[in-house]
């Protein structure tokens, strides 16, 4: 079979759609005859609510109906536990479903002929609250005798706790020559995609009800609807419809049950738009941390043991909380080897709108916290920070903090080498006894400039003894030729390309021109069960499911079947959970690693910095398309430093302050690096697709350890909390308090 499009910048089958504006999104949708929802939020942060009077709502001008919790047949949900009421308020068999535990809790439904009526008819719903003392600091939290924000779940408010025991840290520590202690704290993050969660739910022509909205996995989502409303799975259709961003965000439901609920019991199309307010309370963000670390390092430039303490904060509900931090724990260690390792890992609920799933996924945090311990033990021991790292790279078969090696190849010292090449890392030039030299070549000007470097790793794919699998058919037709092949497959296009490099592997395992292909994606009635678009598993998992589909087809296609239609199911290979007391495990099938270089300029009297340059080399394996892996290095990196340098997300007693994007400033194209460069490793993972691995998160990971570290080489001082906004620089340089 000749090459013909894997490797190639094809163009993106959605462009024309989304550059024209034809594409419709969730929000886009309607249909005659439909009916429109607004939802009553808690607006306050923990309360049980007592009584819901919804009469004169009811009574209002054009509503068709009103919700509220004694109207959902199962009042729950969740992605990994269902602890999550679908609407709160009295009369549901769920226990403890009467409170509010955030102020984006539902609390009713008001369907009406138009939004404008929705929305008068919500402010008529009468709700006689309670309010119970709030929690909202995630330490305070922890403590015996705080309150409890479920009083049926455990026996405190810690929901999550993993251990990681290897070796003898209090041992090696007394071997250390040198020890860096700090404290962390990393900020939550809004994923603030394209589109508002939104959509539209009806009864179809095979009498599903059928849900078009916005998500990450159809068949999750479709499995949580059914649950909710008490019906078997195959009674929901999910379509997803033109998606507009997601990372992270759509794994976790939002408008999906209250859609399908009314669409159910009112048998009419139904719709509901949230506004960027509603959004900004309604859905979960990146967990904040509180992280304290103790990491000591010998003479000879090694590192000989660590202990960590992680702290999430997951607020009201589980939602993936238990899966974020378990990779928080995995990558506690950086992408290096350390013989003695000691990490505990919390997940505690409070008060605050949950800790959610976000593009690298618990990675983020523990390491800024393990790149900032690396720059500083590297500056006690004198060393140049990249030559600190690559001695302590992890190699082929080194094991990682879990104790066993990476199932991929670890490639983490070669993209070192990669990034420290592109950018033309100076050696030496951080070393402290450089620094008086630096300065008179780097003027007196209060414009400061520093280089800083970051490395990282994440899984690919589901962890933790999950079978991992992916579903995917094709069907080829023609008579002595393939004229066209069709894919189905299930996987959301979420503005990643992932549709395009489908098409393109499809085109590849079936040896057919690109052109021949075309695509049924994401419906339930139609595709089979792909999995959900994160993890950075979309590339790898679809790709050996579309080359098992093409292997069948095209054998059914030599017996002469027409069309000859092949189906198959990708199961990677297994995994394991952590050891309860060690963490011992191989919680993944794939890793990939990434290193950062940037060059930063901070203004020491207005304590603004910009991001000059930005390089990133990612190991993927192979990219299917490069221009879509740039594409996704270049967001990574935007949506990273817009985490590191200026989102600054607020609250008071619970109640969200930056609820808008006027408040919640997220980087124009003024504000993003002048320059982002992508380095493209290409060591091929034995079981990914034409060597593929994933991409999705990789280069996100660096993004925050790299800037604090240019800051630090710019004005010597380090800040372990960030966003890095003026505010905070001109504190740590002392200039105001
Ligand atoms: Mo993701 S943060 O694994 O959607």
């Amino acid at each position: 079979m000749t090459v013909q499009t894997i490797g190639k910048s094809l163009p993106r089958v959605d462009a024309r759609g989304k550059v024209t504006g034809s594409s419709p999104y969730s929000g886009d949708l309607s249909m005659p005859g439909m009916l429109h929802m607004k939802m009553l939020f808690a607006g306050r942060p923990h309360a049980r609510i007592l009584s819901i009077d919804t009469s004169k709502a009811e009574a209002a001008p054009g509503v068709a109906a009103v919700y509220t919790a004694k109207d959902v047949p199962v009042n729950e949900y969740g992605l990994q536990w269902q602890d999550q009421p679908v609407l709160c308020g009295p009369g549901s068999t769920k226990p403890g479903a009467d409170v509010v535990r955030f102020v984006g809790d539902q609390v009713a439904l008001v369907v009406a002929n138009t939004e404008a009526e929705a929305a008068s008819a919500v402010k008529m719903i009468e709700v006689e609250y309670a309010d119970l003392p709030v929690v909202i600091d995630a330490e305070e939290a922890m403590k015996p005798g705080a309150t409890r924000i479920h009083e049926h779940i455990g026996d405190s408010n810690i929901c999550v706790h993993y251990k990681i025991r290897r070796g003898n840290v209090d041992e090696a520590f007394q071997r250390s020559d040198v020890i860096v202690e700090s404290e962390y704290r990393t900020p939550v993050q809004e994923h603030a995609y394209l589109q508002p969660e939104a959509g539209l739910a009806y009864i179809d022509e095979a009498g599903l009800v059928t849900l078009v909205c916005g998500g990450q996995w159809t068949h999750e989502d479709q499995h949580q609807v059914a649950h909710a409303l008490g019906m078997p799975d195959e009674t929901i259709r999910v379509i997803y419809p033109a998606i507009g961003g997601a990372f992270g965000g759509r794994e976790d439901m939002s408008v999906q049950i209250a859609l399908a609920l009314a669409a159910w019991k009112l048998k009419r199309p139904v719709r509901i738009i949230w506004s960027r307010q509603e959004s900004m309370i309604g859905h979960g963000k990146r967990h904040a941390t509180v992280i304290r670390a103790k990491w000591g390092a010998t003479n000879n430039g090694k590192i000989n043991a660590i202990e960590n303490v992680i702290i999430g904060d997951g607020g009201a509900y589980m939602y993936t909380s238990n899966k974020v931090l378990g990779n928080s724990a995995i990558t506690s260690t950086g992408p290096y080897f350390i013989p003695n390792v000691k990490t505990d890992v919390y997940g505690v609920y409070t008060n605050n709108v949950p800790g959610a799933a976000f593009r690298g996924f618990g990675a983020p945090q523990a390491l800024f916290m393990a790149e900032m311990q690396m720059d500083k033990l590297a500056e006690k021991l004198g060393m140049d920070p990249v030559e600190f790292r690559l001695k302590n790279a992890l190699r082929d078969g080194d094991p990682l903090g879990v104790g066993t090696p990476s199932p991929s190849p670890v490639s983490v010292a070669q993209c070192i080498e990669a990034a420290r090449d592109r950018f033309g890392w100076e050696k030496g030039k951080r070393r402290p006894e450089a620094l008086e030299g630096k300065k008179e070549e780097r003027g007196i000007s209060h414009l400061k400039r520093g280089q800083g470097f970051a490395a990282g790793f994440k899984n690919i794919g589901f962890s933790f003894g999950y079978q991992e699998n992916c579903w995917a058919k094709i069907e080829l037709h023609g008579a002595t030729k393939i004229e066209r092949v069709v894919l189905y497959h299930s996987g959301a296009e979420v503005g990643q390309g992932a549709h395009t490099v489908m098409m393109q592997m499809a085109a590849e395992a079936t040896g057919v021109p690109f052109e021949k292909v075309e695509l049924v994606a994401s419906d339930t009635a139609r595709t089979g069960n792909s999995g959900s678009v994160s993890a950075s598993r979309m590339t790898f998992m679809s790709g050996n499911a579309i080359r098992g589909a093409a292997d069948a087809a095209l054998k059914k296609w030599g017996s002469e079947e027409r069309p000859a239609i092949g189906e198959f199911k990708y199961l990677a290979p297994r995994t394991t959970q952590f050891d309860h007391d060690t963490g011992y495990s191989t919680p993944n099938f794939a890793y990939a690693f990434v290193a950062q270089a940037t060059e930063v300029e901070v203004d020491t009297e207005t304590g603004h910095m910009r991001v000059i340059r930005f390089i990133s080399a990612d190991d993927l394996g192979k990219p299917i398309n490069p221009a879509l892996v740039e594409g996704q290095i270049e967001g990574a990196v935007v949506q990273a430093q817009g985490y590191a340098i200026l989102e600054d997300y607020k609250t008071k007693n619970g109640r969200v302050l930056t609820d808008q994007l006027s408040t919640y400033l997220i980087p124009t194209i003024r504000d993003i690096p002048e320059k982002v460069e992508s380095v493209i490793l290409e060591i091929p993972d034995p079981n990914g697709p034409w060597g593929a691995r994933g991409v999705g998160e990789l280069p996100y990971l660096g993004v925050a350890p790299a800037i604090a570290s240019a800051i630090h080489d710019a004005t010597g001082v380090w800040i372990d909390e960030f966003p890095f906004t003026p505010e905070r620089i001109l504190r740590a340089l002392g200039k105001i308090s």
